[in-house]
């Protein structure tokens, strides 16, 4: 009887962390490069693995996705380090580094990667309108998701800076800090709202203003000096 009753419970366990299971196969396809062999030697596939999952809880959490059904069904994100220029993109699932950022990099390396992982996994998960939302809303929603998980890079805007809320990068996440502030998960719930189309009404909906009157409101409350 109580073999049984543990057998389902360990059942019940298995099929719980089944729904959250997700992969992350890492392939250095730049190992004969310097910035190959530094990936190896500096972060390494393990800590890379174990960024990755943490970011992932991160953002469902941000996103405040609590079940399976409010998330994507990705179960496999594959990160490569790939001897390539620019600094990192995702498409389809994949995550690519690129090795010669990695390898010309000065400063603290294991914590920048962490942040691109951070804004880059952002991009396997959040939702984009079906293709509609505006390409700086999508680069400002992954970079405030690295802001809140305290991975801001100090040559960051600060808050207030920037000339349009939907530049993109840092100046739209900072405004949409500025937004969560307002309403606390308001970037969780305007990401619901993205799962099915994109409408800048969603700034009224959530907030009761304009999302231009809300950008004026933001930089009213940091004049600049
Ligand atoms: C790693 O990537 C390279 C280049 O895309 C590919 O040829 C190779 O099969 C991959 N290795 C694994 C283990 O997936």
């Amino acid at each position: 009887m109580y073999s049984k009753t543990l057998l389902s419970v360990s059942l019940l366990v298995a099929v719980l962390s089944a729904s959250n299971a997700v992969d992350y196969p890492v392939n250095n396809t730049a190992g004969g490069t310097a910035g190959g062999v530094r990936f190896k030697n500096e972060i390494g596939i393990g800590f890379t693995r174990d960024v990755a999952r943490k970011a992932t809880r991160f953002i469902w959490k941000t996103f405040r996705e609590t079940s399976p059904g409010d998330r994507k069904g990705t179960t496999v994100v594959g990160i490569f380090i790939d001897d390539m220029d620019g600094v990192a993109y995702t498409s389809n699932d994949q995550i690519h580094f690129s090795a010669r950022y990695i390898g010309g990099y000065t400063g603290d390396l294991k914590t920048e990667f962490a942040g691109v992982m951070y804004h880059e996994m952002t991009h396997v998960w959040q939702w984009n309108g079906n293709g509609q939302t505006p390409g700086g809303l999508i680069e400002g929603i992954a970079d405030f998701v690295r802001l809140k998980a305290g991975y801001a890079p100090s040559h960051w805007v600060k808050p207030g800076e920037g000339e349009r809320w939907d530049q993109g990068y840092d100046v739209t996440a900072r405004f949409l800090d500025y937004c969560e502030g307002l309403m606390r998960g308001f970037v969780a719930e305007l990401n619901k709202k993205m799962r099915t189309g994109y409408s800048m009404d969603h700034f009224n909906q959530l907030l009761g203003k304009s999302v231009d009157q809300l950008w004026a409101d933001y930089k009213a409350a940091f004049p600049q000096t």
